[in-house]
C-alpha cells in the first residue's frame, strides 16, 4: 500500500500499455532501483490529469482556486529552497570532459551513475512511480522526438500533461524502437516506513540535474521545480536535443516562434532567443500597436528547426503549454497571456487572495489589501517583501491562447524568415541591429550578454555572457555549438533566416527604461519584416545594419526624438570597452572557438578603430 493517497482506480492502469522491450527494460530497472510501492503507466487522459490535480490537493501540495474565478486550477507553493533552476547542480556527463566544454559542469558519467544510484536506491519508497510517455512536437512530425520519463512527482506529471503530448499515441509512434530519451526523476524524499510523514513539497537539499548526452539519458534528483523536474523541457528539448541536433544536422534552441502578418496579408515567421525571463513569452503573444499588423503565437520557449525539402529551415514548438513567468504579467503587459490563464492552469509560488484568486506583482495597478504570500504567510502591501516569488510561474495549455497561430501544430513546421537575439542590456547595445550575414549573426549571438534574472538561483542583475540564450541549456561544448551554427549557415546558404540583435532594455542615466517595450516592440518587428522583403532602409555601421532615419515606424509613439536617436545610435566608446570582455569570453573556448568568430571579432575591432 502506498502511503500517498492513490489516484482513482479507473485511471490506475495495471496493464502495461507497450511491449517495447527497451521501454520495459528501462522501467523495470527504474523500478528495481527506486523501489516504489506502485507503478502507474500514464495514459495522458483528461481523467488522469484531473486525478493528478485531486491527488495534489489531497496530499496538501496544492489548493483549489475559486472555481468561479479560476475554473479547474490549482495553486502550489513549493519549499522555499526549491524555486528555480539550479545551474550549479546541473551536469553534462559526457564521456570526455572537453565535450562538455568550459561553460558546463562536467562529471564523469560512470562516477555520476555510482553517486546517483546510491541516492536513487529506495528513493521512491512509499510513493508511486509514474511512467510518462511523451512527445516533444506533434506526434509523427519529422521534427518531433519521443521520451519516456519516470517520476514520483504528481506535480511533474500534471505539468507534463499540459506541457507535452502524453499517452498511448506515443507508444504507437515509438513501436519497438529504441528512439526515445530516457528520463528518471525523483524528488528524493522517500517514505520508508508506515509512520513516515510526507510534506507538502517533498524535495532534497542535495540536487543533481544530470545529463548523459551520448546515451540520451537524464537523471534528475532532489528538485520538484519546473526546469529541474519537467524533463521534457530544458533537459530533453534543449540539453539532450542540442546534442542530437549537432549529430543529425538540425537545431534545438531556446527561442519563441511567432507569426507576423502585414496589413497586406503577407505572413512571416520569426524565432527569437532571449535568456530566461527576458521577454520571450511577452513577444510571442504581443498585440501590435501599429495599425493593420497581426501577431500570432507558435511557441514561447523552445524551437526545433530542420531543413525542409525546399532547403529552408522549418520550426516546430516541441511543447503544448506555457510555463511562464507570472510577475509582471498583466492585461497591460500581456493581455493574451492573461486570457490564456482562464482555466485548467497550475500556478506555482504566486500569492493567494482572500477571495480564492491568484495575484502577483504588477498583475493589477492596485495590489490586494491582503493576501497569503507564496510562503503561506499573511501579506499586505508595504510588507517589505513581494507577495509572489520573482520566479513564480503559471502552467497553461497553449491551445487556450487566444492568438495561437493555426499552424502551431503543423507537423511540417513553419519556415523561419528571421532569427532574433536579445538580452537585458542597460547600455551599449542598440534597439535593433541587423547582422551583415549568417556568420556575423552567429557572432552577435555568440557575444550576447544579459543581466541575470530570478529564473536561476544566484545573484540577480550581474551581467553575464549567455550565447544564443543557451548558456544554461547547451548540452555540449559551446565552441562546437558555435561551429554547428556556422555549419548550418553554410548548408542553408542564401535560404537561411536573416539574423537581428535586439535590446528592449536600454536604460537612461536615471535608470529608467528608454524604450517602452512590450506591444511597442511590434515596431521593431515591422522593420525586421520589411528588411526581409528589402523594403526598409538600413545604414551600415561598424556593428551591423541599423534602421535608417525614418525607417522605423514611430507614428503615434510617445518617445522623445533624442531618446529614439540614442536607442538607434552606435555607442562606439561602449563597444570599444566591450572588446576586451568579448576577447576574454572567447578565450574561455580556447582552440574550440571557430576561426570564423575570431575573424568576426577582428573585423569588428577594425571597423570600430
Ligand atoms: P523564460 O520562461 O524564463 O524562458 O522567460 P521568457 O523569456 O519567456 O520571459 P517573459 O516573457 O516571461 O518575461 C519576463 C520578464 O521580462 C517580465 O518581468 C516582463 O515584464 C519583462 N519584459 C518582457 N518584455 C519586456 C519589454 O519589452 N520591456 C521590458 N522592460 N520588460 C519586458
Ligand atoms: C527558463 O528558465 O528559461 C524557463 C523556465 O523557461 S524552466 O522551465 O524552469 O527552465
Ligand atoms: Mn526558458
Amino acid at each position: 500500500m502506498s502511503l500517498q493517497p492513490s489516484v482513482s482506480p479507473q485511471v490506475a492502469s495495471d496493464q502495461v500499455p507497450t511491449s517495447n522491450p527497451k521501454v520495459l527494460a528501462f522501467v523495470n530497472e527504474a523500478k528495481a532501483l527506486f523501489k516504489p510501492d506502485d507503478v502507474h503507466w500514464c495514459d495522458g487522459s483528461k481523467e488522469e490529469f484531473q486525478a493528478m490535480l485531486k491527488l495534489l490537493v489531497d496530499c496538501g501540495t496544492a489548493i483549489w482556486l475559486d472555481p468561479e474565478k479560476r475554473p479547474n486550477s490549482i495553486l502550489v507553493r513549493s519549499d522555499p529552497v526549491d524555486v528555480a533552476r539550479v545551474e550549479d547542480q546541473t551536469y553534462i556527463c559526457s564521456e570526455k570532459k572537453e565535450d562538455a566544454g568550459p561553460t558546463n559542469n562536467w562529471f564523469d558519467p560512470a562516477e555520476m551513475k555510482v553517486t546517483l544510484t546510491k541516492l536513487y536506491d529506495g528513493a521512491m519508497a512509499g510513493r508511486t512511480m509514474y511512467v510518462l510517455p511523451y512527445s516533444m512536437g506533434p506526434i509523427g512530425s519529422p521534427i518531433a522526438g519521443n521520451g519516456v520519463m519516470v517520476t514520483d512527482s504528481p506535480y511533474a506529471v500534471a505539468n507534463m500533461h499540459i506541457m507535452t503530448r502524453v499517452g498511448a499515441k506515443v507508444w504507437e509512434a515509438l513501436g519497438q524502437s529504441d528512439g526515445f530519451v530516457r528520463g528518471m526523476h525523483t524528488v528524493g524524499y522517500p517514505l520508508p516506513t508506515p509512520t513516515s510523514v510526507d510534506v507538502p513539497w517533498p524535495c532534497n537539499a542535495t540536487k543533481y540535474i544530470s545529463h548523459f548526452p551520448e546515451t540520451r539519458e537524464i537523471w534528475s534528483y532532489g528538485s520538484g521545480y519546473g526546469g529541474n523536474a519537467l524533463l521534457g523541457k530544458k533537459c530533453h528539448a534543449l540539453r539532450i536535443a542540442s546534442v542530437q541536433a549537432r549529430d543529425e544536422g538540425w537545431m534545438a534552441e531556446h527561442m519563441l516562434i511567432l507569426k507576423l502578418t502585414s496589413p497586406e496579408g503577407e505572413a512571416k515567421f520569426i524565432a527569437a532567443a532571449f535568456p530566461s525571463a527576458c521577454g520571450k513569452t511577452n513577444l510571442a503573444m504581443l498585440v501590435p500597436t501599429i495599425p493593420g499588423w497581426k501577431a500570432e503565437t507558435i511557441g514561447d520557449d523552445i524551437c526545433w528547426m530542420k531543413f525542409g525539402e525546399d532547403g529552408r529551415l522549418y520550426a516546430i514548438n516541441p511543447e503544448t503549454g506555457f510555463f511562464g513567468v507570472a510577475p509582471g504579467t498583466s492585461d497591460e503587459s500581456n493581455a493574451n497571456a492573461m486570457k490564456t490563464l482562464s482555466d485548467n492552469c497550475i500556478y506555482s509560488n504566486v500569492a493567494l487572495t482572500d477571495d480564492g484568486d491568484v495575484w502577483w506583482e504588477e498583475m493589477t495597478d492596485e495590489p490586494p489589501a491582503h493576501a497569503i504570500d507564496w510562503r503561506r504567510r499573511s501579506w499586505r502591501p508595504g510588507a517589505g517583501r513581494t507577495a509572489a516569488h520573482p520566479n513564480a510561474r503559471f502552467t497553461a495549455p497553449a491551445e487556450q491562447c487566444p492568438v495561437i497561430a493555426p499552424e502551431w501544430e503543423d507537423p511540417k513546421g513553419v519556415p523561419i524568415d528571421a532569427i532574433l537575439f536579445g538580452g537585458r542590456r542597460a547600455s551599449v547595445v542598440p534597439l535593433v541591429t541587423e547582422a551583415l550575414d549568417w556568420s556575423h549573426g552567429t557572432f552577435l549571438g555568440s557575444i550576447m550578454a544579459s543581466e541575470k534574472t530570478a529564473a536561476a538561483a544566484g545573484k540577480i542583475g550581474d551581467l553575464r555572457r549567455d550565447p544564443m540564450a543557451m548558456l544554461p541549456f547547451c548540452g555540449y561544448n559551446m565552441g562546437d555549438y558555435f561551429a554547428h551554427w556556422l555549419k548550418m549557415g553554410e548548408k542553408g546558404g542564401a535560404k537561411m533566416p536573416k539574423i537581428f540583435y535586439v535590446n528592449w532594455f536600454r536604460k537612461s542615466p536615471e535608470g529608467k527604461f528608454m524604450w517602452p517595450g512590450y506591444a511597442e516592440n511590434s515596431r521593431v518587428l515591422k522593420w525586421i519584416f520589411e528588411r526581409c522583403n528589402g523594403t526598409a532602409e538600413a545604414v551600415d555601421t561598424p556593428i551591423g545594419k541599423l534602421p535608417a532615419e525614418g525607417s522605423l515606424d514611430v507614428n503615434g509613439l510617445d518617445v522623445a526624438p533624442e531618446t529614439m536617436k540614442a536607442l538607434n545610435a552606435v555607442d562606439a566608446e561602449g563597444w570599444k570597452a566591450e572588446l576586451p570582455m568579448i576577447r576574454e569570453h572567447f578565450a574561455t573556448f580556447g582552440d574550440d572557438l571557430p576561426n570564423a568568430l575570431k575573424e568576426q571579432l577582428a573585423a569588428l575591432e577594425r571597423r570600430l578603430s
